[in-house]
């Protein structure tokens, strides 16, 4: 697949890093072509090449968004057309509420990826790599649970997006789980959340991720 992937920090890196080894073309759609690729994690001049937004967008039938939340109406705005194109949503609205404590800024009733959909006119909106640390875009593999991988759940309300998603999640090494259409990305934000929560708990450690036992 062709794939513009918005922003090239640590999810962006990893995901195209990881991307690029199984085969895929990826472009990175960021504000200073030159600079970020000296300043990027994970080596991405490698992985792929970098250009501004529109031009990685043009270039591609996967678009990833990997920015901050709160950057994503002026990414948006900057895309160019994206009708008819598969949009993978892995921000999550994160902010420090009064208290000091991480939160959603949108939930419950919305969520991000709901959010990002009204904006993007005609594109195909999917919800997912939103739920771990980046580094397991990077390295996948828990061994010594026999056939259990780590999942990647997913949601959309578009068939080929999913597919896309199916694609790419096993290509990282991940079960893909459906869990429905876009408004369940009401689950799968703060599930984000939750993985944070825990990786602090751990004293920052995020080599752990969610698995389904089935029967
Ligand atoms: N960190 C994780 O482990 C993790 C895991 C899952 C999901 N997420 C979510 O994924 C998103 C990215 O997280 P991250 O940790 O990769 O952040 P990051 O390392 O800070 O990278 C953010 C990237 O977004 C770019 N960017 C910011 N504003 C932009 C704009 N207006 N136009 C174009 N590019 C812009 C930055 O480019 P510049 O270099 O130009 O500033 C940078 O390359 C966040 O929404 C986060 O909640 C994070």
């Amino acid at each position: 697949m062709n794939i513009a992937i918005i922003g090239a920090g640590n999810v962006g890196g990893a995901l195209g890093r990881s991307w690029a080894k199984a085969g895929h073309s990826i472009f990175f759609g960021v504000r200073d072509p030159g600079g970020t690729m000296t300043k990027a994690p994970f080596a991405v001049g490698s992985a792929g090449t970098a250009c501004l937004v529109p031009d990685a967008v043009r270039q591609a039938e996967v678009i990833v968004l990997a920015t901050p939340y709160e950057a994503v109406p002026d990414v948006i705005r900057t895309m160019g057309d994206v009708h008819g194109k598969i949009i993978i949503d892995c921000t999550n609205p994160l902010f420090l509420n009064a208290e000091g404590s991480l939160s959603l800024s949108v939930g419950s009733s919305t969520s991000g990826a709901e959010e990002i959909e009204r904006l993007v006119k005609g594109a195909r909106v999917a919800k997912a790599f939103n739920t771990y640390g980046f580094e397991n875009f990077v390295d996948s593999s828990y061994p010594g649970y026999g056939d259990a991988k780590p999942v990647m759940l997913y949601c959309s309300d578009d068939d080929e997006a999913k597919e896309v998603v199916e694609q790419l999640a096993t290509d990282l090494g991940f079960e893909p789980v459906d869990t429905g259409g876009l408004g369940m990305a009401r689950s799968l934000e703060p599930l984000a959340l939750l993985w944070i929560r825990l990786a602090m708990r751990r004293g920052r450690n995020p080599n752990f991720t969610w698995a389904m036992l089935k029967r």
